[in-house]
């Protein structure tokens, strides 16, 4: 007979970050788009970003992020049983990303392997994690989120060069006692997938187009349409997964969205009724629309701004290119020990 293995449930560790070093005003931005610094606070919130260096990979960040979370959960790379990278932005289809950051970590036998889900896929894979712990498929799971957007943003481009950036987050999911994160609200509006897209040097292959027309393959998305999805569409996600972990938004101490612009942060926080107290991350005015490492990011911030929120149920939402989208309430990590 066919043995089955014990799991449990889970919680959020720790939560480990890499900044970006080059901050950029949004001063440095507006002349190559024909904009304003008034113009892209007003309509997203943003003043700053942050945007690696050259030399700077998405290994690289993912790598700092996740040796910082590991330090903050007290283990060590020979604890981890599992690295998911979300990326959308790692240059390369194998061999993956998350074996690159398994290497570097030293935890060699790892199962490591990427999950493209834009902008959800955060949170896409703080489900993955959770389920395969609550399996017995692993004991620890890194689940980081990585972007060096910049080296696929046109700086030209009206509609994305003031939004994206880079950085890395990363968290330990492992187990606990209690149920410390919960069931994954998450989906698609796959018929929506031509709103975001990267073009690809393939789509040239077997045309005469000459060399200097190929162009590199950019982020292009329909802005307007995205923003009216996400405002019509998301919030139903984050009541979903309130519904589904058994609570109600005022058991809510805080609320970490996918930064993809404040006024559809805000807009998600009124239709879900969040009550003011909620405390809502903004971490998309310094430092942009990181995709899959917004909502780490985000989190750190608001940790480092609001200690007390530390062991506090949380609503994480992503959202993003697919149109995909996927939300869980959790425990927000407890205060590393010695900080
Ligand atoms: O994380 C990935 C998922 N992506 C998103 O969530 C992005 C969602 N979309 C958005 O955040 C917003 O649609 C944008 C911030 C991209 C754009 O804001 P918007 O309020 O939707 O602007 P719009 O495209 O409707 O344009 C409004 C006006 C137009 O001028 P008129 O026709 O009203 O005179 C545009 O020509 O703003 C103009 N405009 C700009 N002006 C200065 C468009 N882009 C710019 C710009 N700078 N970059």
């Amino acid at each position: 007979m066919i043995k089955e293995s014990a799991g449990s449930n889970s919680s959020i560790l720790s939560v480990g970050i890499y900044r970006a070093t080059n901050l950029v005003p949004n001063s440095a931005i507006v002349e190559k788009i024909d904009s304003t610094d008034e113009w892209i606070q007003q309509r997203t919130g943003i003043e700053t970003r942050r945007f690696a260096d050259k030399n700077v990979s998405v290994v690289d960040m993912g790598t700092a992020a996740a040796k910082q979370a590991l330090d903050r959960a007290k283990l060590t790379a020979a604890d981890v049983d599992v690295i998911i990278l979300a990326s959308i932005t790692y240059p390369h289809q194998t061999p993956s990303g998350a074996s690159g950051i398994a290497a570097n970590i030293g935890a060699n036998k790892a199962a490591a392997f990427d999950l493209s889900a834009a902008c959800a896929g955060f949170t896409y894979g703080i489900g993955l994690a959770k389920d395969l712990i609550k399996g017995g498929t692993a004991k620890h799971v890194l689940v980081v989120g990585s972007e060096k957007i910049s080296d696929f943003t046109n700086p030209t481009d009206r509609a994305t060069a003031f939004i994206f950036a880079d950085g890395a987050g990363a968290v330990v999911v492992g187990p606990s006692d209690e149920i410390g994160i919960g069931p994954t609200a998450w989906g698609s509006d796959s018929d929506q997938r031509d709103a975001i897209t990267m073009s690809s040097w393939l789509d040239y292959k077997d045309t005469d187009a000459p060399a200097s027309s190929i162009a590199w393959p950019d982020i292009v998305q329909e802005g307007q349409r995205v923003f009216r999805w996400a405002v019509f569409s998301v919030s139903k996600v984050g009541s979903k997964a309130i519904e589904l972990a058994g609570i109600k938004p005022s058991d809510l101490k805080a609320f970490v969205p996918h930064q993809a612009n404040l006024r559809i942060i805000e807009s998600m926080a009124k239709d879900m009724k969040l009550p003011a107290e909620v405390q809502i991350a903004d971490d998309i005015r310094t430092n942009g629309n990181t995709s899959a490492a917004s909502i780490p990011l985000a989190m750190d911030t608001l940790l480092a701004e609001h200690p007390e929120l530390h062991g506090k149920n949380a609503l994480l939402v992503g959202f993003g290119a697919g149109l995909v989208y996927a939300g869980q309430v959790v425990e927000l990590p407890p205060l590393p020990v010695n900080s």
